[in-house]
């Protein structure tokens, strides 16, 4: 095994994201902007172009509202984040340096481990490895690798540049020097950070995840219509979205993929049931926000 003395953990201060989706842009944007050397990376150089159009776009919005009437700051800001920001197809060249390495691709099992096996045999012995995975075991994930000392869960929340929580996640074999470094980064990153244990949905979304799919159920039941769950939520319990346009905003297919992950493997949680209505809506490509029609049309 490799060494695992403290020295090794170093202030994270290059960082690898894997996968250009809403997430891994995401996470590679607030990186850059709060001056780390970040690499985004995807397959797929298509993706990696709507990523930096999508960076690109939101990284305004933020200069704007951090620069309200300094045009010259504003434009500074942007320079220097893009200037932090690299794309690549491959990591390898990235992993030679990495403090760490953070995947948020597709939620497959098997993609994460093959991808956590190859980045093994390249990264140097300092660098961590963290998921960004909303519902898969960091355990799991982390048994593809020789380092399972310098692994965790490193869980953002949608939009990420808006989103002030990190949920920093430790596995029985996470080092406490690895889980201290990761919450040091999520601090460089300016989020607010909560340790969790590896269980399912770990904070948040183990709670938020029941929520939606009871107000799925008591819309099902005919108890009320959606819109009137929305606006209960929002006047009566001050959430900025109703349940139906967060399912819509994540997107149904994410919330079903959860729940099918879940009740298949804890069957007699009721919480985790399935709901006819989510499956049918999926199965008619009704996915919410993205594809322009959900439990709401856009
Ligand atoms: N990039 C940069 N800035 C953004 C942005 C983005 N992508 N999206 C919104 N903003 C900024 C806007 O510029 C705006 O700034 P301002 O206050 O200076 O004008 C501010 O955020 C508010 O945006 P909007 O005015 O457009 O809209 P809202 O006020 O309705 O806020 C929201 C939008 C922040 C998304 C808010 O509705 C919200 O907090 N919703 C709940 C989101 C949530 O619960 N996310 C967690 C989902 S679960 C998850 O991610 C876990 C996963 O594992 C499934």
């Amino acid at each position: 095994g490799l060494s695992t003395s403290s020295s090794l953990n170093a202030k994270i201060q290059e960082v690898i994201v894997i996968g250009g989706g809403l997430m891994g842009a995401g996470i590679a944007q607030v990186a850059a902007q709060t001056g780390h050397k970040v690499t985004l990376v995807d397959i797929s150089q298509q993706v990696l172009d709507k990523s930096n159009a999508r960076i690109a776009e939101s990284i305004k919005r933020v200069a704007k509202k951090q620069f309200k009437d300094d045009a010259d700051g504003a434009g500074k800001f942007i320079d220097s984040s893009l200037a932090n920001m690299n794309i690549a197809t491959t990591a390898n060249e990235a992993l030679l340096t990495a403090d760490l390495v953070l995947e948020a691709v597709v939620e497959n099992m098997a993609l994460k481990q093959k991808l956590f096996a190859e980045y093994d045999q390249i990264a140097p012995a300092k660098t961590i490895f963290a998921s960004n995975t909303s519902s898969l075991p960091i355990s799991e994930i982390a048994s593809s690798s020789s380092r399972p000392d310098r692994f965790g869960g490193l869980h953002f929340f949608n939009p990420v540049p808006v989103m002030k929580l990190l949920e920093v996640v430790r596995i029985p074999e996470t080092s406490d020097e690895t889980f201290d470094a990761m919450v040091a980064w999520g601090k460089a990153m300016k989020k607010m950070t909560v340790d969790c244990k590896d269980t399912p949905g770990f904070i948040v979304n183990r709670l938020l995840v029941p929520y939606l799919m009871e107000a799925v159920r008591l819309v099902e039941r005919g108890d009320a219509s959606a819109k009137d769950v929305d606006l209960a939520m929002k006047l009566g319990a001050g959430h900025p979205m109703g349940p139906f346009e967060l399912a819509d905003y994540v997107g149904l297919d994410t919330n079903k993929f959860i729940m099918d992950g879940w009740s298949a493997r804890f069957p007699d949680e009721p919480l985790f049931r399935q709901s006819e209505m989510l499956n049918k809506m999926v199965a008619e490509n009704k996915l919410g926000k993205k594809t322009g029609e959900g439990f709401y049309k856009y």
